[in-house]
C-alpha cells in the first residue's frame, strides 16, 4: 500500500489489481473519511470508492494516510464519540429552552423576529427547528433557505449542521455560494450567500422552491440583506405560506419587526460571563504589532487557560501576524507552552478553515487571527481572551469619485460590544483594545452604517432593474440610500449601455445581469463577443478573482519569485496579460500542482480560477454568447474588450512619471507595487486599472496599457478627443507602448 501510495496517478491502470486487494481497507478508511471529511465524498455515491481508481486517486490524495488498522478503530471511536458530543451540545444551546415556544408561534405568525446573542444556536438549529415544523404539519415540506452574509460562514455552517443531522454535505444539507453549488434535489436545509438568494428572483419570483426563509446575522445590514428584506417582504403578501424568520445578534429587533408589520419578537436571554475590558493607554502606532505582542503576553503571563481570539483586517495582515509569532513562539522553544496560530479569512481554503474549530493541544493555547467574520458569523468555543484591533475592510465607495474600494476603517462602538463579547462564552473573559478609552468615547461611532448607504449600488440597481422593480425611489427600503447614490448607479449602468435613455433595461443590460459579477466586468464578458476573444477574457474575469491570492514568495526566496512572476508578462499586456498567460501555461502543464510551486503560484488559487471560469463559461452560453478566441499573444482584442467594461477607470501619467491621473475625477494615483506594471520602465502612459486600493496612499493595482483612441471608441459620450487633448492626447503621442503584437 506504502509503494502504490507514492505512485503517480498516471500508473494507476497498472495496478488495478493490486489495490482490489485492498478493497476492505479502503472501505473501512472511506468510512472515516466519510465521517470526517464528507465534503469530499459527496460527488458520487458511496461506492465511489470502491472504483479501483478511484480509490487511488484518494489514497493520493491523502485523504488517509496511516495504514496501521488500530489507529483507524481508534478513529472510528473518535467519530462516534463526536456524535454523542454532538448532541449534548445541541441541547445545551440557549435557544433549545425556546424551542417549543418558536414552533407555537410559527404556527400563528407569517414572520418571526429572533434575537440572540452569538453562539446561542440561532444559525445551526433554527432551519432544523423548521425542518421539524414542517414535517409535523405533514404537506410538502420543500427547502428552508438560510442566508448569510459571508461564503466562508454559509459553508462551515452548512458542514456542521449536516454533521449534527448525521448526513453528508450537499445532501439533505447543502450550501450554495457564488460560482459554487453543493445541493441536490434532496437538499431540505440550504445555506446560501443574501446576494445569492436575491439572484433567485431572476427565475422565481415567487420563490416557490421554498417554504421558510431565514434572514440570519439581519444586523449587519448587508447590501443584499436589506435588499432581501424589502423583496421578500413584498412576496410574503402573495406567498401567505412562507415562512419568513429574521435573525440578529443584536437588540435592534424593534426595527426589524416595525418594518414586517409589528411581528412578534423572540427575544432568548444570552449566557454571557462578566468581561473585562481593557484599553491601551497611549495610541498605538501599529495594532498589528500591538496586537501581536499582547498575544505573546497573554501566553506567557496569564495562567488561566483559555484560547485567543484577534481581530484583525485582511488576509495580509493575519498571514504577517501568524508568521511573526509563530517565529517568536519557535525562538522560545520549550520555555513556554505550546501556541498553535489559526488564521481565519474568506480566502482561507476550505481544508484550512476548519482547523479554528480543533481544540488546542493539551496544556497549550490556540490564538484565532481572524477578519470580522468571527464577530458574529463564527463562533468558536473555548476563547477567553479577545484581542481587538479596532478596524475592519469596509466596501466604501465615494460616490463623488465614483470609486469603490476596500478601506481599513474603524469599527463601530456596536462592533466592538460584539468583538468583546467573544471572549465570556464558556467563562469570564478579558478583551484588550488596542485604542485609548478617550477615542472609544469620542471617536468611534455608535453603529455601523447600513452598507446600502455607504456601497456602489450599479450591481444591485442592475439586478432589481431585471427582475422587474423599476420604481427604486418608492422601493420599500428600511434605509433608503440618498438618491445622489442611486442617481449615480444608473448613470454607470447608462454609460455601459445597460440602460437606455428611458432608464429601461436594454438587450446588453439583460445579458449583463444575469452574471454574477460587477456590472464593468459583464460588460467586458458581453464585448469579448464583438472583439472575438471570450475565452480569454473569461480567463482574465476568472484569474482577477484570485489575484490577491495567486502569488506566493517565501521570505528566502523573494528574488526567484519575482523572476518568476516576471516571465508571465508581456510589454504592454499589463497584469491582465500575463494572468492569462499564467493560466494558459498552467493548463498546458496539465494543472499540475508541481508546475504551480515551480513557478511561486498557488495551486488553490488557480484551481478556484478554472472552476469560476468553467461556471462563466455555462452562463455565457446561456445568455447566447458563443466561444470565440484570438489567442494570447495578440491581445489588442483583449484590451479592448476589457477597456469597454472599464473605460470609466482610466488614467493618465503625471508629468513627474510616476504618479496617475484618473481622467473622470482628477484623483491622483501610484501603481501599486505588486503590480507587474510598477517597474520604472514599464509604467504605461495610459492604462485602465480593475482595481483602487487604499492604504497609505491611493494606488492602483490590475493595471494595462490601453491607446486613448479606444477610450472614445468604447464610450463617445463620456470621452470626447478634444477633452482627452487636454490631457495631452495629441499628434505627438505615441501610442502608448508598442501596442502591437510581436
Ligand atoms: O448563530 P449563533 O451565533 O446563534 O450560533 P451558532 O452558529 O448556531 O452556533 C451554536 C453552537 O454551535 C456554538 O456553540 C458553536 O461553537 C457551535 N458550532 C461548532 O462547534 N462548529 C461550527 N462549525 C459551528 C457552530
Ligand atoms: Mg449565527
Amino acid at each position: 500500500l506504502e509503494t502504490l501510495n507514492k505512485r503517480k496517478k498516471k500508473d494507476v491502470s497498472t495496478y488495478k489489481s493490486e489495490v482490489q486487494l485492498w478493497e476492505d481497507e479502503v472501505t473501512a478508511r472511506a468510512k472515516v473519511a466519510q465521517i470526517h471529511r464528507p465534503d469530499r465524498l459527496q460527488q458520487d455515491d458511496y461506492e465511489f470508492v470502491f472504483d479501483p481508481t478511484q480509490a487511488l486517486n484518494f489514497v493520493s490524495a491523502g485523504e488517509w494516510v496511516d495504514p496501521d488498522k488500530q489507529r483507524l478503530q481508534e478513529q472510528l471511536d473518535a467519530a462516534e464519540k463526536k456524535a454523542k458530543s454532538i448532541q449534548e451540545v445541541r441541547t445545551s444551546l440557549p435557544i433549545y429552552q425556546y424551542k417549543e415556544q418558536f414552533l407555537d408561534a410559527l404556527a400563528d405568525h407569517q414572520v418571526l423576529i429572533v434575537c440572540a446573542e452569538t453562539g446561542s444556536g440561532k444559525t445551526t438549529q433554527l432551519p432544523q427547528y423548521l425542518l421539524d415544523y414542517f414535517n409535523k404539519e405533514g404537506g410538502t415540506s420543500l427547502r428552508i433557505a438560510c442566508t448569510q452574509p459571508r461564503r466562508v460562514a454559509a459553508m462551515s455552517v452548512a458542514q456542521r449542521v449536516s454533521e449534527e443531522m448525521g448526513c453528508r454535505l450537499g445532501q439533505e444539507v447543502g450550501y450554495s455560494i457564488r460560482f459554487e453549488d453543493k445541493t441536490s434535489p434532496n437538499t431540505k436545509i440550504q445555506f446560501l450567500t443574501d446576494g445569492l438568494l436575491l439572484r433567485q428572483f431572476l427565475n422565481d419570483p415567487t420563490l416557490s422552491g421554498y417554504n421558510a426563509i431565514i434572514i440570519d446575522e439581519a444586523h449587519e445590514r448587508t447590501l443584499a440583506t436589506d435588499i432581501l428584506m424589502g423583496m421578500i417582504k413584498d412576496v410574503g403578501k402573495y406567498r401567505t405560506d412562507l415562512k419568513i424568520i429574521i435573525s440578529s445578534a443584536t437588540l435592534d429587533a424593534q426595527k426589524f419587526s416595525q418594518f414586517y408589520n409589528d411581528s412578534p419578537i423572540l427575544m432568548i436571554p444570552g449566557r454571557s460571563y462578566p468581561i473585562t475590558i481593557y484599553y491601551s493607554q497611549n495610541p498605538e502606532a501599529s495594532y498589528l504589532s500591538a496586537a501581536i505582542t499582547t498575544v505573546l503576553q497573554i501566553h506567557c503571563s496569564m495562567k488561566d487557560p483559555g484560547d485567543i481570539l484577534v481581530f484583525l483586517t485582511g488576509q495580509d495582515e493575519i498571514e504577517a501576524g501568524k508568521q511573526s509569532i509563530e517565529e517568536t513562539v519557535r525562538k522560545l522553544g520549550s520555555k513556554i507552552p505550546e501556541l498553535v496560530v489559526c488564521p481565519i479569512y474568506s480566502a482561507l481554503p476550505q481544508e484550512e478553515q476548519g482547523k479554528i474549530f480543533l481544540p488546542a493541544p493539551p496544556g497549550g493555547r490556540k490564538v484565532i487571527l481572524a477578519t470580522n467574520i468571527a464577530e458574529t458569523s463564527l463562533t468558536v468555543d473555548g476563547v477567553r481572551f479577545v484581542i481587538d484591533s479596532g478596524y475592519s475592510k469596509e466596501n466604501v465607495y465615494n460616490p463623488s469619485t465614483g470609486l469603490e474600494q476596500l478601506v481599513v476603517t474603524p469599527i463601530s462602538r456596536a462592533s466592538s460590544s460584539q468583538r468583546a463579547g467573544r471572549a465570556g462564552r464558556t467563562g469570564p473573559g478579558s478583551c484588550f483594545r488596542l485604542w485609548t478609552r478617550w477615542s472609544h468615547f469620542n471617536e468611534l461611532e455608535e453603529s455601523t452604517t447600513p452598507e446600502i448607504q455607504r456601497a456602489n449600488l450599479s450591481s444591485t440597481l442592475l439586478l432589481l432593474k431585471s427582475i422587474g422593480i423599476n420604481d427604486l425611489l418608492n422601493f420599500d427600503f428600511m434605509d433608503p440610500p440618498s438618491a445622489t447614490a442611486i442617481a449615480k448607479a444608473l448613470e454607470e449602468l447608462y454609460s455601459l449601455g445597460a440602460l437606455d435613455s428611458t432608464g429601461s433595461l436594454t438587450r446588453v443590460g439583460r445579458q449583463m445581469s444575469e452574471l454574477p459579477i460587477d456590472p464593468k466586468l459583464s460588460k467586458t464578458i458581453i464585448l469579448a463577443d464583438t472583439h472575438q476573444c471570450l475565452e480569454e477574457i473569461l480567463t482574465i474575469v476568472a484569474m482577477l478573482g484570485e489575484s490577491s491570492a495567486l502569488f506566493f514568495a517565501p521570505k528566502d526566496k523573494r528574488l526567484h519569485a519575482e523572476a518568476a512572476k516576471r516571465r508571465f508578462y508581456t510589454r504592454g499586456g499589463g497584469d491582465h496579460v500575463a494572468y492569462l498567460k499564467i493560466f494558459n501555461s498552467w493548463s498546458e502543464a496539465e494543472y499540475d500542482p508541481l508546475w504551480a510551486k515551480e513557478n511561486y503560484l498557488q495551486q488553490k488559487a488557480l484551481t478556484r480560477a478554472r472552476d469560476v471560469r468553467e461556471q462563466l463559461q455555462k452562463l455565457c452560453e446561456r445568455i447566447g454568447i458563443t466561444p470565440s478566441s484570438c489567442g494570447d499573444s495578440n491581445y489588442i482584442p483583449i484590451v479592448k474588450a476589457l477597456v469597454a467594461g472599464y473605460f470609466s477607470n482610466a488614467a493618465r501619467l503625471n508629468r513627474d512619471g510616476k504618479s496617475h491621473t484618473v481622467l473622470r475625477n482628477g484623483l491622483s494615483v501610484r501603481i501599486h507595487p505588486s503590480s507587474m506594471c510598477h517597474e520604472p520602465t514599464e509604467v504605461p502612459k495610459w492604462c485602465i486599472f480593475s482595481e483602487l486600493r487604499l492604504t497609505s496612499q491611493e494606488f492602483i493595482a490590475n493595471i494595462v496599457d490601453i491607446d486613448p483612441q479606444w477610450l472614445i471608441d468604447a464610450a463617445p459620450y463620456a470621452f470626447k478627443k478634444a477633452d482627452l487633448e487636454k490631457f495631452g492626447i495629441d499628434k505627438k503621442m505615441p501610442k502608448t507602448r508598442p501596442a502591437q503584437a510581436k
